[in-house]
């Protein structure tokens, strides 16, 4: 096929492309970022053009922008994908544990380390270069393209779902796509089927109205980071079951078929612990490690804070302590129901001494897709053409919450054709996307759309 002939040639330019937009810090939830956001935004559009997209422009919303780009020449009988990205990326810090600054994308072997390398702007810049490949050598795509590249998915989405309903005409398609998950190795390609949802809380115990010496209160006034701990602490049963009553009523339990499939991914123990650092495993014993990453909901502990965190010495009984909650949701697990769950029962559990507030800062449904699907059927060939290999079904235990919404406002499923590596140090220092990989994904993508506009339907 040509077009793929012009990815190999030109895998030079795709990756220099690569890097230019690795080096636009587009830090999303920091506020002195927003100048490098809207650079990032502009870049990517400038890029669309050049491509060949006949039409790409700068969506404002009430918060980040969102790119939006279009080519519709395959005609109304060709099928609509709508292509799923998200251009802004994770803070880098630590800093101080990256081996290079994480802005000044270096190529390490066959990676290429920085900030979104994998998550997600390599991985989103496929379909850009895969509609170029195609455009260069046939004048035309073989489906209708719409792009949907928004700013916003590292602090969760918080303008996605009005812009979607608002926009709901403009973004009609056939089947959505979506680049921004792994497959399990490098040679073993996998399609996610699904996801967890998120349910984010912060809570707030306040002890004393104001901070007190801790020599002449300590003992006899109830220390809130100590009752917080406490309440934490209470959280998991020591089986590692989370006891927050009702938590688990509307988990949709795993079918002995479904546990059998997942049973037969390939998966070592050993490696995963070395990939963690993990002295050892922890969780519920009665599911393995795949279902507890992946099917069944959990809860952690992602922040804590409250009294002298500086160095040295101050003793101070505090007046509040903090914590920032998140659990991992499955199907048909409600973030607002287990928003609600959470807090009458951290309520219940403060000792009297304290008081306790819960706010909810974020929620996203997870969402399991259709495998039979003519779009699904196209991925599994194109993975299979792409990496030599067929691909193997997964789910995954991270969060895109833009998939339950394509499902709720425009009514289409998403296909997953992720690229990264699960070793990938995605939010963490040192992020890497493994470039053998971003070659491949543009040659998966263009089989893709090929083979996908060669079927009639897409339902
Ligand atoms: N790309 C990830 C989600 C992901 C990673 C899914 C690997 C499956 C495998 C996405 O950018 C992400 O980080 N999502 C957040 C959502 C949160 C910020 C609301 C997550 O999962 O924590
Ligand atoms: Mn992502
Ligand atoms: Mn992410």
């Amino acid at each position: 096929m040509h077009a793929l002939a012009y990815a190999q040639a030109n895998s030079h330019k795709f990756l220099d492309e690569l890097i230019e937009f690795l080096s636009i810090p587009s830090v999303s939830t920091q506020p002195e970022h927003k100048p490098d956001i809207q650079r990032a935004a502009a870049w990517l559009r400038d890029k669309l053009l050049l491509s060949g997209f006949p039409r790409a422009e700068v969506m404002p919303t009430q918060g980040h922008p969102i790119v939006y780009a279009e080519w519709l020449d395959a005609g109304p009988d060709a099928p609509t994908i709508l292509i799923y990205g998200h251009y802004d990326v994770q803070p880098p810090d630590p800093l101080e544990l990256w081996d290079t600054p994480p802005f000044e994308p270096t190529i390490v072997g066959n990676d290429i380390v920085a900030r979104g390398a994998a998550d997600d702007k390599g991985q989103l810049y496929i379909h850009v270069k895969a509609v170029e490949a195609l455009k260069e050598t046939s004048g035309s795509l073989p489906v209708n393209v719409k792009c949907l590249f928004e700013g916003e998915e590292e602090c969760g989405s918080p303008n996605l779902a009005p812009f979607i309903q608002e926009h709901s005409a403009l973004l009609t398609a056939d089947v959505a796509v979506v680049s921004d998950t792994h497959i399990l190795g490098p040679d073993t390609p996998s399609i996610v089927y699904a996801l967890r949802g998120m349910c984010y809380v912060e809570v707030e115990v306040t002890g004393p109205d104001h901070d007190l010496h801790s020599g002449i209160y300590g003992g006899a006034v109830h220390n809130p980071i100590n009752a917080l701990c406490q309440m934490i602490a209470q959280l998991h049963d020591e089986n590692g079951r989370v006891t927050i009553p009702g938590f688990y009523d509307t988990v949709r339990d795993l079918s002995p078929e479904e546990r059998a499939e997942l049973a037969k991914i390939p998966f070592q123990r050993e490696e995963w612990l070395q990939e963690t650092g993990a002295p050892t495993d922890w969780g519920d014993p009665a599911y393995t490690i795949i279902e507890r990453t992946t099917a069944r909901p959990t809860l952690d502990a992602n922040g804590m804070w409250g009294g002298y965190i500086q160095p040295g010495v101050k003793t101070v009984l505090p007046s509040k302590a903090y914590a920032k909650l998140s659990m991992r949701l499955v199907p048909d697990q409600q973030q607002d129901e287990i928003a609600q769950l959470i807090r009458e029962y951290l309520v219940s559990i403060a000792p009297p001494t304290v008081t306790v507030e819960v706010h909810y800062l974020h929620g996203g449904s997870g969402a399991i897709v259709h495998r039979d699907s003519p779009a699904m059927q196209a991925a599994f060939h194109a993975y299979t053409a792409g990496f030599g290999r067929a691909p193997i079904f997964v789910r995954a235990g991270g969060s895109i919450p833009v998939v339950a919404m394509f499902q709720k406002f425009l009514d289409i499923e998403t296909i997953l054709l992720g690229f990264g590596l699960p070793d990938d140090r995605l939010h963490s220092p040192n992020e890497k996307f493994h470039l053998p990989n971003f070659h491949k994904g543009i040659e998966t993508v263009i089989h893709f759309m090929t083979d996908l506009g060669t079927r009639t339907s897409t339902d």
